[in-house]
């Protein structure tokens, strides 16, 4: 027999525990492996237990349950929490969700509603989950295993969020131009199939595209590539997308893989800018990234879409160290923090780029990256120069600046004068 769900349950009222603990003891795969009274004992049994599952009251003496999921979640990683909540805690839930609860059960509930909560949450549990959160300011790698050299030359990017307007199309954009001016060959893709954006926020004409691609994909080779892909004035190249959202269907999630795997042969950098609903191509280009750059916002709504893919993502790949998080928007008005965002998730904050309406909207109306014009000097324009440091060091383990001893790189652009370093 598969092995049982080991569930702990945490109420002040021992009736109540007395109760789920009834509901839950026919079902052949939970076992309830303790009761506690309080959030202080919850947080002793679940170091001792280690169960899969914690059902947890919020009001309890001594240690709330929202403190006592705060604690569990960074002590007990493995624990998964599922608060059991009246009416009038409603404005607590919130709370708990940023504390780390992963569901959550209106009282009274019945044994149905119990199971469904467990199961889901059960079966979506992270594999691997990181103990120690980091906030905006580290620059911790998304992961500590090397790389698969085997075939890949160029690291492949994939840039998402499960939350449209997030800014993938900003940060793709930028980072990829920071990564073109230091002198990296890179290649950026436009996979928002319908509503791709490259081409207007770069100013490009989209004379060729994707679908020409798409088209001839038996003769695809870096040749065709490059006489498809437009080159900017950064020194990247663009891959843009169809012209038209009825011509995104030109573009199949196999051709886009083979795109991938032939242009990643040849550049150091492919940057992929993708639209929020999973389609197939979507999927695609996720598993084909070296890293995904997973864009949140200080946003409850934000987060609750990340936790979601981040399950998903883990459930569906096992590697959920390819993800890197970065915080768009970022700002210290927000009631939820960077730090927030971190500990709610579970995994270091990478790098935050901060919020700056007017040179953001302004570089995007006006076709011109935040490094190309004099938005280059505003902290949003220096915290995607930090990004890409970050990816540098992820992906070749150390920045040019640092390979070339400080020297700036030769490159053909005035571009690269204008990052002042
Ligand atoms: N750091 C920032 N500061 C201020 N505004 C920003 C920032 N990043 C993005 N924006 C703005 O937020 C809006 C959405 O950004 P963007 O288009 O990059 O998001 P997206 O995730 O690509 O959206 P979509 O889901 O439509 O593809 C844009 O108006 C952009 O100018
Ligand atoms: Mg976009």
């Amino acid at each position: 027999m598969a092995e049982k769900i080991r569930i702990l349950i945490v109420d002040d009222l021992p009736e109540t525990r007395d109760n789920v603990r009834k509901l839950l003891q026919f079902e052949p795969d939970v076992e309830v492996v303790g009761q506690a009274g309080n959030g202080q004992e919850a947080i002793d049994l679940a170091r001792k237990e280690q169960p899969d599952i914690i059902l947890m009251d919020i009001n309890m003496p001594i240690v709330d349950g929202i403190s006592a999921s705060q604690s569990i979640t960074q002590s007990v990683p493995r624990c998964q929490i599922i608060i059991m909540s009246v009416q009038s805690e409603a404005d607590y839930l919130r709370q708990a969700m940023l504390a780390g609860a992963r569901d959550f059960l209106m009282k009274p509930f019945s044994g149905d509603e119990l199971m469904a909560a467990i199961r889901r949450v059960y079966e979506t549990r992270p594999t691997i989950v990181h103990t120690s959160a980091t906030t905006s300011t580290n620059t911790t790698t998304a992961s500590e295993s090397p790389i698969d050299q085997s075939q890949k030359d160029g690291k492949v990017l994939t840039v998402y969020s499960p939350k449209g307007g997030s800014g993938c199309t900003t940060v793709a954009i930028n980072v990829a131009v920071a990564l073109a001016i230091r002198g990296y060959k890179t290649l950026l893709i436009d996979a928002n199939l319908q509503f791709g954006d490259i081409a207007v926020t770069l100013n490009m004409r989209p004379s060729s595209t994707l679908v020409d691609l798409a088209d001839r994909i038996s003769e695809l080779d870096a040749d065709l590539i490059s006489s498809v892909a437009l080159e900017h004035e950064s020194g990247l190249q663009v891959l843009l997308a169809p012209p038209k959202p009825e011509m995104a269907e030109l573009v199949t999630a196999d051709s886009l893989d083979s795109i991938v795997n032939i242009v990643r042969q040849n550049f150091d950098f492919v940057i992929i800018d993708t639209a929020t609903s999973l389609q197939d191509t979507t999927v695609t280009v996720l598993d084909n990234a070296d890293r995904v750059l997973l864009i949140t916002q200080q946003s409850l709504a934000s987060l609750t879409n990340a936790r979601r893919f981040f399950d998903l993502f883990d459930a569906l790949t096992s590697d959920i160290q390819r993800i890197m998080l970065v915080v768009n928007r970022a700002s210290d008005k927000f009631s939820i923090s960077v730090k927030d965002v971190s500990d709610a998730l579970r995994r270091p904050v990478v790098a935050s780029v901060v919020q700056d309406d007017v040179a953001v909207t302004n570089s995007a109306d006006r076709g011109i990256p935040l490094l190309g014009n004099n938005a280059r000097k505003t902290p949003v324009a220096a915290s995607i120069l930090k990004l890409a440091d970050v990816i540098e060091i992820d992906l070749l383990g150390e920045t040019k600046q640092d390979a070339e001893g400080g020297e700036a790189v030769q490159q053909k652009t005035g571009w690269l004068s204008w990052l002042g370093r």
